[in-house]
């Protein structure tokens, strides 16, 4: 099985080299645990260390946070984006009506269809779909379109990261899980930890593992 480097450093070897090929991988946690800055890396990476253009989906969260990363970071964004090798779409809230179930189908699904494809993207984060699944009251409207699109990804050789803070509705639907959480250390203190749930194909160790966020981006220490 081919597997797609996180470029997440400490991700990689506890999942066996990497997500599966053409997986879909469910990010789940709670706010300010690390999840959109995981997405983001994985996309960075991608095309920086293993040449695989990207794209984000950003419905939620303000585009700011990714200038305050490119800073923190000296990640540049923005050539990516002018090489094309990274597109970055938002949606803002009042663009949320086209997620109705026949409209996601066919004008945002086909809108994306026609960038993802043209650009050979490889790898696709959306960043959440929370606001799609709390927009999709019926969950199954909201499976069915979740569906739809992971299906649109595999179809299309693109291993994609799905973004949620619940993670109930799309647990079953993701062929891998990776949870994110600030749990309280016995003196007070939070840390961000990551545990990997599911991974199809994988043997993986089910703990909890550290989490470091630095100038140097997101990374896992995979030594208990
Ligand atoms: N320079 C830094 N050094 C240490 N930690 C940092 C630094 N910059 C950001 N962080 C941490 O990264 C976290 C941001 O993570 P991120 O925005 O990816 O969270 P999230 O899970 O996407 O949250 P939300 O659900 O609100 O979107 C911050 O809470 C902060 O703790
Ligand atoms: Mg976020």
């Amino acid at each position: 099985m081919q597997r797609i480097h996180t470029a997440i450093p400490g991700l990689d070897r506890l999942i066996e080299g990497g997500f599966p090929e053409n997986s879909s991988v469910l990010i789940k946690g709670g706010a300010g645990t690390g999840k959109s800055l995981l997405g983001l890396q994985f996309l960075y990476g991608g095309v920086k260390d293993y040449g695989e253009p990207g794209i984000l989906i950003q419905a939620g969260g303000f585009g700011t946070t990714l200038l305050w990363y490119e800073e923190m970071l000296g990640w540049d964004l923005a050539k990516m984006q002018e090489k094309g090798k990274l597109v970055i779409y938002s949606f803002k809230p009042k663009d949320y009506d086209k997620f109705g179930p026949t409209k996601l189908q066919g004008e945002v699904l086909g809108k994306l269809r026609n960038i993802i494809v043209p650009m050979g993207a490889r790898r696709v984060v959306i960043d959440s779909a929370t606001p799609l699944s709390e927009k999709l009251s019926d969950k199954a409207d909201y499976r069915r379109s979740l569906y739809e699109t992971i299906e649109f990804f595999k179809d299309n050789n693109i291993t994609s990261l799905i973004v949620s803070d619940g993670g109930k509705a799309e647990s079953g639907l993701c062929d891998g899980i990776i949870e994110l959480q600030q749990a309280e250390e016995p003196n007070g203190e939070f840390k961000k930890q990551l545990l990997v749930s599911k991974m199809l194909a994988t043997n993986f160790p089910v703990a909890w593992y550290p989490v470091v966020i630095s100038e140097r981006g997101f990374s896992v220490r995979p030594f208990l």
